[in-house]
């Protein structure tokens, strides 16, 4: 029995309480954003690539903060059914731009397993980009199985499920500006 003044909410089946704020959220954005400035500030045009939908927010909040000329797109995969991964990866909307001899920043919101990611980079990586990297606003590293270096991590965290800030508990919480975490009752 927990008794806390956490805020909580409730989506579905589960109850969730906060656990990482949104000014600390911002802070982290904020520190990920001054990285890829310094590291990028030299490239020509630059192009953010959001998968969708979970990285809308970190997308948003992140663009703020770069101070270079860029351009931006979205993919749109899937591969999660309620809180697990079902590890295989559906391309819902593909690649639109040609990205040959481009830089660019894979935006993601969570990298769980590295499936999703794994599986976007190899389909890039055919397109013969001039460099892609991975910004993500959360890490979970004790999952995390793949070989891809993943160069830009806002948060760390172990394998709880979260939602908030763009990530979603079957399609529900994505509009919560903190991050939660499910509370085990
Ligand atoms: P991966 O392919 O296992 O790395 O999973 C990546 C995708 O799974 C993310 O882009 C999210 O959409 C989803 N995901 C992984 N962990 C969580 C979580 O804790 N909360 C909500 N979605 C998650
Ligand atoms: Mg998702």
């Amino acid at each position: 029995m927990g008794c806390n003044n956490k805020k909580r909410v409730t989506l579905l089946d589960k109850t969730f309480e906060v656990m990482i704020p949104a000014d600390q959220i911002d802070r982290a954005v904020e520190q990920v954003a001054a990285q890829i400035n310094a590291d990028y500030a030299d490239r020509e045009t630059p192009l953010f690539l959001g998968v969708l939908n979970g990285s809308f927010m970190f997308m948003s909040d992140l663009m703020k903060k770069v101070d270079f000329n860029c351009e931006l797109s979205f993919v749109k995969l899937a591969s999660y059914a309620g809180t697990s991964t079902t590890g295989k990866v559906q391309e819902l909307i593909g690649l639109k731009n040609n990205i040959e001899g481009r830089h660019v920043i894979v935006v993601e919101d969570i990298v769980d397993t590295g499936e999703s990611i794994e599986h976007l980079m190899r389909s890039l990586s055919g397109h013969n980009p001039a460099s892609v990297e991975v910004a993500t606003l959360f890490f979970k590293p004790n999952s995390y199985s793949k070989q891809i270096p993943i160069k830009y991590k806002a948060l760390e965290i172990g394998n709880e499920f979260i939602v908030g800030y763009g990530l979603d508990y079957d399609q529900l919480g994505r509009n919560l500006k903190d991050v939660f975490v499910v509370v085990n009752e």
